[in-house]
């Protein structure tokens, strides 16, 4: 684990932001976040200890998806600022040792972009064929859309050409064509623009339908695109990372993760995020451990973007049919939070009711488990959701900077509202930065603290990972392990104190520093015991290490 043989992989030790420039901050006062307001929160996260930044789409759209129906894929939506500002802005945040990667939305174009304009207009365009069209809706591999209840169906009729498109989102969203060459060529020329530019690296949008449109011919491997795409990626620039989107079971997302060859070098891991959430409502660490025990091993150049809340719906469809209906009915009471028969939209605050135990317990959890941890923004402060703001934009409200008028987000009111529901307790003036930052006790004061722990403690995303039995249901107890460096992780799901003991064979050392609390345990008669409060989490390095 020396720098010389780990730097090169940087993202598996990273520290992953995601953001929208439009609600991050705003600089010119109209009440649109831009990039000269996020370049000036460079420092802000630089010392919460980010070592990536994600921005999330940024181009000239038609803004029906939040951007990610992009009209031009070179440019930068005027709202937010120019390119010339995303150069500075990758400046700053490299002069601060933070990478910046952005979306790579290419499964579709907005209706508005002009190769489907011109797709429209004519069959015989030559960018016809840059979308999938059919004479009616094929039968068979029943597609659904993704936003059930939105759209009825992936095929929408050009009344022109009377020929059917493919959408897998909105019926302003057509597919992009991967099977043209052409596509696939225009889609490298973008991957090049943005590294030539200085991002380092993508995370890619709707990996397995970007991939695999239906109709797609029989012999064509899926694939060799997200291989060549790698490759070309490594090409412009050795360091850039591709980081996918890829909701399935961890078996299936193992053929994205390539085999002899790489495709993707991190995944978001869904399945143990939406399990987490299991273990959260029911008190129970049983299904975690069992996750976290069957999670395939890959290969040292990749790893998992583990998270717990992000842009979209919690979705809980990897769930079983009954843990789905426990998380729904936990915390998702109310019909209008839930959206597509499958997600909460939901900030994770509310939903563990504002509870600074249970918030430390989860984000205690993120931080400690082998992975990069990727936080969406407002999270290290506890933001709340904002429904009247509708669906996903829920959680989609302005940063929280300070009490001021609007948050400190503008100095007009912002494009979308800030203020909440009256007396939701998350507004600015309960939850904000400027007062978390003189609180050491604040939610931000502990993520800050996790973060410096998981940066100091590289074995947690390099080493080798096992689940320790806790003897308790509600603890989660792993050891992350690596050279001679371990790191013991206590987690209590349950609102009950509950009392712990390990044996030192098992913990692999007799004595154990305290990370998060400081002090020092011995073993005795070869065991620890841990009386663990409600939602306690403990870090513990393991300082004498028995010989393996
Ligand atoms: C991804 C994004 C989501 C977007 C969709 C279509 O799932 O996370 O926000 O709506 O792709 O681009």
């Amino acid at each position: 684990m020396r720098p010389a043989d780990t730097s090169d992989l940087w993202w598996r030790t990273a520290v992953i932001y995601c953001l929208d420039i439009e609600t991050f901050q705003d600089s010119d006062g109209d009440g649109v976040g831009d990039l000269e307001g996020l370049a000036n929160r460079i420092e802000y996260l630089a010392e919460l200890g980010i070592t990536c930044l994600w921005l999330m789409p940024f181009q000239p759209t038609r803004d029906l998806d939040d951007g990610y129906d992009i009209t031009d894929f070179y440019g930068v939506d005027p709202r937010l600022g120019d390119l010339g500002h995303v150069v500075e802005l990758l400046r700053i945040a490299h002069g601060r040792g933070m990478r910046v990667i952005i979306d790579l939305v290419v499964n579709h174009t907005s209706d508005r972009h002009p190769w489907f304009v011109a797709a429209r207009r004519s069959t015989r365009s030559r960018y016809r064929d840059y979308y999938v069209w059919r004479d009616r809706p094929p039968r068979g591999r029943p597609k659904h859309p993704v936003f059930p209840g939105e759209e009825q169906s992936v095929w929408e009729k050009d009344e022109r050409s009377g020929q059917y498109y493919l959408h897998s989102f909105y019926r302003h969203q057509p597919d992009l064509n991967l099977e043209n060459p052409d596509v696939r060529a225009e889609i490298a020329r973008i991957v090049g623009f943005w590294t030539k530019l200085g991002v380092d690296g993508f995370r890619i949008d709707a990996v397995p339908f970007l991939i695999q449109p239906p109709g797609a011919a029989d012999e064509t491997d899926p694939h060799a695109f997200l291989r060549e795409l790698r490759r070309f990626a490594g090409r412009r620039a050795g360091h850039a990372v591709l980081l996918g989107e890829v909701g399935l079971p961890h078996r299936d997302q193992l053929d994205y993760f390539g085999g002899s060859e790489t495709e993707l070098d991190l995944q978001f891991d869904f399945v143990t995020a939406q399990t987490a959430f299991l273990a959260f409502v029911r008190g129970d660490a049983r299904p975690l451990a069992k996750v976290l025990r069957r999670r395939p091993t890959i290969d040292v150049r990749q790893g998992w973007a583990t998270f717990l809340r992000n842009h979209d719906e919690l979705s809980l469809e990897l769930l079983e049919k009954d843990e789905r209906a426990a998380v729904f009915a936990a915390l998702a009471p109310d019909e209008k939070q839930r959206v597509y028969g499958r997600g909460i939209v939901r900030r994770l605050a509310p939903m563990l009711g504002g509870d600074p135990r249970r918030l430390r317990l989860a984000y205690s959890l993120l931080f400690s488990l082998p992975g990069a941890p990727v936080l969406f923004y407002g999270e290290e402060i506890g933001m709340g959701e904002q429904p009247e703001l509708g669906d996903r934009a829920a959680v989609r409200s302005p940063m929280q900077w300070d009490r001021g008028a609007y948050g400190g987000f503008s100095a007009t009111r912002p494009s979308r509202s800030i203020t909440g529901i009256p007396d939701s307790g998350y507004g600015p003036d309960h939850v904000n930065v400027h007062d978390q930052l003189r609180d050491p006790d604040s939610l931000l004061s502990f993520v800050q603290v996790l973060i410096s722990r998981y940066r100091a403690a590289p074995e947690i995303a390099w080493g080798e990972f096992t689940v320790l039995d806790a003897g308790e249901h509600a603890v989660l107890a792993h050891r992350c392990r690596a050279d001679d460096r371990a790191v013991l992780f206590l987690h209590n799901f349950s609102d009950e104190p509950r009392h712990v003991e390990l044996k030192t064979a098992d913990v692999g050392g007799d004595r154990l520093h305290d990370l998060l609390a400081g002090g020092a345990e011995q073993a005795e008669d070869g065991r620890f015991v841990f009386d663990l409060a409600a939602y306690a989490q403990r870090w513990l390095r393991i300082t004498e290490m028995e010989r393996s």
